[in-house]
C-alpha cells in the first residue's frame, strides 16, 4: 500500500511544473491509506443460514419443467360411488364451480370479494368425467407429475389424430411417409387393429381403452407409464425410422410438429413451453388415452347389490347381442347367467381375468404354440426379458400380459400375436387346445395339472355361453367427445 506513495513522491520531486500539486497529492493519498488502515477488518457477513435460499433457476432446455402459466381447467374423474355422478347428465361436463347464480350473487358484492370470488370459481372450473358404471375410479391411476388439464387433453388429441409419426427416410417428409396413432389404433375397432399383427413388427396391436388402469404397458410389460410408450430413452430419438413402429417408438414426432406454428401456439399455451418437446408430448398424448373409457356393460348395468340377475339383465341385453345368437331375450340372459357361473367356477377365467377389469395386472405363458417366425428368432421369452436381472422368475419366460375382457368383440383378432380370430376360438382354445409343448410355467390350475395341459371339459352348450358372458362384458362406445376427432 506505501508502495504508490513512495512512487509518486519521487515523481513529484522530478516533475516540477507539477511539484506543489503532485506534493499535495501524494500526501494526501497517504493519509487516505494511513486512515483505510486505521479501518478495522470487515465483520463477517450475517448469517442468512435461516433464511430461505432463492431456488436456482432451472436451465433453459429443461423449461418443460416449469409449472405451466395461468388457469387451466381441470379434468376430474366422477366415478359411479361419488354422490355426484347421477347429476352429471353426460360423459362429458364443463362444469362452474357454483353452477347457477354466481353472477347475481357478485351484484351484491364490493368490487374487490367479488372478483376474487371469480377467480376462485373460475379456479374451481372443472371438466367432470362420469366415469363409466362397472369401472373403478381412475384417480389413483394418475401420476402426480401429469395432472389431467384441459389443455393437455386437448393437444394430447390433437396428436393422437395427426399424421406426425414419420416412417420413411423421405426428405422432405410428404404426408404419404407419416402414419398417426389412429392408423393403428382405430376408434371403429376398440381402438385396436383388424390385424393379427401389425405390419411393422410381431405384435397385435393392443386396444387403448380403459389403458388408464395399467401400471405396466405393452403385452411384455416394458413400460411402466403411458408417458413411456411413446418414447422411452433419449436414444429412441435416434432410431432409424424403419425400426421405429416395431418398437413402438415415436421419437421423431418432436422433429415434425416443432415445424408447424399452431402446434408452437398450444405448446404454450398448455405448457409454458416455447418448443414442444418429448416430454410435453407425451404428458398430452397421456392425458388424452387416459379418458378413452368404455364400461356400462349388460353384466354391470345388471349387477345389483345381490350380484347379476336374470330379470334386470334380460331388459339390458342389446339388439346386436341377441341377433348374433338368434336368441329370445330370456334364453339369452339364462345363458349369461350360466356363463358368468362357468367363468367363476368350472372354467376359472376369474382367476387371472378377476372383475371389475378382467385381469389380473400379472404376466402369464398360456400355452399358445409359438409361431413359426417366432420359433426361427429364437425362444420367445416375452415378459422374462424386461423383469431386472435378480427378480426373474421362470414362470414369466413365455409369458404375456393378461388382456382385459372389456371390450372383446370390438378387438379381435385375439392374443399377442393374434393368432385367433373368434372369440370360440379362444373359448376352445382353453377348453382343449392349451399346449404343454410350449414353455408352459404357469402354477394356476386352469391351465396344467403335473406334466399335462388340463383340458376344461366344456360341452358346447356350455362353451356357447361362456362365450356370450364375454359378449356381455362388452362396455359402451367410447364417448363421441373422445372418439371423433372434431373437438
Ligand atoms: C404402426 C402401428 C402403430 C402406431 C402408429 C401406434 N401404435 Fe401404439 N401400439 C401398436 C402396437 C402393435 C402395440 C403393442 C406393442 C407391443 O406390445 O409391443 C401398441 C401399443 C400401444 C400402447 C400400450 C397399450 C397397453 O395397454 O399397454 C399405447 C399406450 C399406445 N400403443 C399408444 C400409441 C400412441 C399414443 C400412438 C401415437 C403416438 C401409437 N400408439 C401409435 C401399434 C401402433
Ligand atoms: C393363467 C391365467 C389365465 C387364465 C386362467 C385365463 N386367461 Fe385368458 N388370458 C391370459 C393371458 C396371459 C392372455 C394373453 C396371452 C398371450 O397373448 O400370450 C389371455 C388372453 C385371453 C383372451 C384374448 C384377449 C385379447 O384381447 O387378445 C381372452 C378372450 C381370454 N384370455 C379369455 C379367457 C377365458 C374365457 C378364460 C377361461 C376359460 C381365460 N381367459 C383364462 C391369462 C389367463
Amino acid at each position: 500500500m506505501r508502495r504508490p506513495v513512495v512512487v509518486l513522491w519521487l515523481s513529484a520531486w522530478w516533475l516540477s511544473a507539477w511539484w506543489l500539486s503532485a506534493w499535495w497529492l501524494s500526501a494526501l493519498l497517504a493519509l487516505g491509506c494511513a486512515r483505510a488502515e486505521r479501518y478495522p477488518p470487515r465483520p463477517p457477513a450475517a448469517d442468512k443460514s435461516n433464511e430461505p435460499k432463492a431456488v436456482p433457476l432451472i436451465p433453459a432446455d429443461w423449461v418443460w419443467l416449469e409449472p405451466k402459466p395461468g388457469p387451466d381447467l381441470r379434468i376430474v374423474f366422477v366415478p359411479a360411488t361419488a354422490a355426484e355422478w347421477s347429476q352429471l347428465p353426460g360423459f362429458w361436463n364443463v362444469a362452474p364451480a357454483v353452477p347457477l347464480g354466481l353472477p347475481t350473487i357478485h351484484l351484491g358484492l364490493e368490487a374487490l370479494p367479488a372478483v376474487a370470488g371469480w377467480a376462485l370459481a373460475e379456479q374451481a372450473r372443472s371438466v367432470r368425467i362420469k366415469v363409466p358404471r362397472g369401472l373403478p375410479d381412475p384417480t389413483p391411476w394418475l401420476p402426480p407429475g401429469n395432472p389431467p388439464t384441459m389443455a393437455k387433453w386437448r393437444l394430447g388429441k390433437k396428436l393422437f389424430f395427426a399424421e406426425v409419426l414419420p416412417i420413411s427416410n423421405a426428405e422432405p417428409i410428404s404426408r404419404a411417409d407419416r402414419t398417426a396413432c389412429v392408423h393403428c389404433h382405430r376408434p371403429e375397432h376398440g381402438f385396436a387393429e383388424k390385424l393379427a399383427t401389425n405390419r411393422h413388427g410381431n405384435r397385435n396391436t393392443l386396444s387403448l381403452i380403459n389403458v388408464v388402469y395399467r401400471k405396466q404397458l405393452f403385452w411384455d410389460g416394458r413400460a411402466d407409464s403411458l408417458e413411456q410408450t411413446i418414447v422411452r430413452e433419449p436414444h429412441d430419438e435416434k432410431l432409424p425410422v424403419a425400426d421405429r413402429p416395431a418398437r413402438h417408438a415415436w421419437g421423431s414426432i418432436v422433429a415434425v410438429i416443432r415445424e408447424d406454428e399452431d402446434y408452437r401456439r398450444e405448446f404454450q399455451e398448455a405448457f409454458g413451453v416455447r418448443q414442444p418437446t418429448q416430454d410435453a408430448i407425451a404428458q398430452a398424448l397421456a392425458t388424452y388415452l387416459r379418458t378413452i373409457l368404455s364400461g356400462d356393460s349388460a353384466v354391470d348395468r345388471a349387477a345389483g347389490p345381490g350380484g347379476l340377475n336374470a330379470d334386470t339383465l334380460e331388459a339390458f341385453l342389446d339388439d346386436d347381442l341377441l341377433k348374433r345368437g338368434g336368441l329370445k331375450r330370456d334364453t339369452a340372459a339364462r345363458q349369461i347367467l350360466l356363463g358368468h357361473a362357468l367363468f367363476h367356477g368350472k372354467a376359472r377365467c376369474h382367476l387371472c381375468h378377476p372383475p371389475p377389469l378382467y385381469f389380473d395386472g400379472d404376466f402369464h405363458n398360456i400355452g399358445l404354440e409359438a409361431s413359426d417366425l417366432r420359433q426361427l428368432l429364437g425362444e420367445d421369452l416375452g415378459r422374462f426379458e424386461f423383469v431386472p436381472v435378480g427378480l426373474k422368475e421362470a414362470r414369466l419366460r413365455g409369458a404375456y400380459r393378461t388382456p382385459s375382457l372389456r371390450a372383446l368383440p370390438r378387438t379381435g383378432p385375439y392374443m399377442h400375436e393374434g393368432k385367433m380370430d373368434t372369440l370360440s376360438a379362444v373359448v376352445e382354445f382353453f377348453n382343449r387346445g392349451v399346449s404343454a409343448r410350449s414353455n408352459l410355467f404357469v402354477a394356476k390350475p386352469l391351465l396344467v395339472s403335473p406334466g399335462r395341459a388340463r383340458t376344461l371339459e366344456l360341452d358346447s352348450q356350455e362353451k356357447a355361453a361362456l362365450e356370450l358372458f364375454l359378449r356381455a362384458l362388452d362396455g359402451g362406445p367410447v364417448d363421441a367427445m373422445i372418439a371423433t376427432p372434431k373437438p
